[in-house]
């Protein structure tokens, strides 16, 4: 955990970053992952979205939310004017695919906070949108999406908006109605509606 610490400090630039990931040993995960999967998007950017892991299709490509779950993402932030060509940034709590898209361990997530926290300052998001149960694990450090969606709070001294993740909206194609409404709660925020 230490090594990590240090490894993220020092990073002083997104690319360093990158660099300090990509020579990280600490994490079996990376053994069994074709790419590393870093972001994707704007940076410096108003909102960057944390998601879980990557998937087999971001695997292969090397990209987040490139998959199902991320043409449903885009199409989401569209409707508020979002895009990741003009002002997103995405990332992942895990820059490597686990096993069977298995869900990532307490431990795996704490030995590369330090790099998400780093992560964050070099992005410098006005907000913060955390989707699922692993980023806000990470981020906030608990769990329990389904009630904490659309409640705005804190992290890293910046806004924090948990969501629902896009592949559990495409399980439960209901649960888009609160995610529309957490939707237009991030476009009054960064509109001062
Ligand atoms: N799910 C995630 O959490 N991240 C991705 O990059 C793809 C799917």
């Amino acid at each position: 955990l230490a090594v990590a610490e240090r490894a993220a400090a020092d990073a002083r630039s997104l690319d360093d970053l990158r660099a300090a990931l990509a020579a990280f040993e600490g994490c079996e995960l990376k053994k069994g992952a074709r790419n590393l999967v870093f972001a994707d998007g704007t940076a410096p950017a108003p909102v960057m979205i944390v998601g879980e892991a990557p998937g087999r299709d971001e695997d292969r490509e090397g990209r987040p939310f490139v998959g199902q779950a991320g043409k449903l993402l885009d199409r989401m932030l569209a409707e508020i004017g979002l895009s990741r060509q003009e002002n997103v940034y995405i990332t992942n709590v895990l820059p490597w695919r686990p096993p069977q898209n298995r869900t990532p361990t307490r431990e795996e997530i704490a030995m590369l906070l330090p790099f998400l926290r780093r992560h964050v300052e070099l992005v410098a998001p006005e907000v913060i949108v955390a989707m699922g149960n692993t980023s806000i694990q990470a981020l906030l450090g608990k769990t329990g999406i389904t009630k904490l969606r659309g409640q705005w709070t804190e992290a890293l001294g910046r806004p924090l908006l948990p969501m629902l993740h896009p592949a559990y909206l495409l399980r439960n194609p209901i649960a888009k109605r609160e995610t529309w409404a957490d939707l237009l709660s991030l476009w009054a925020h960064l509109h001062g509606a």
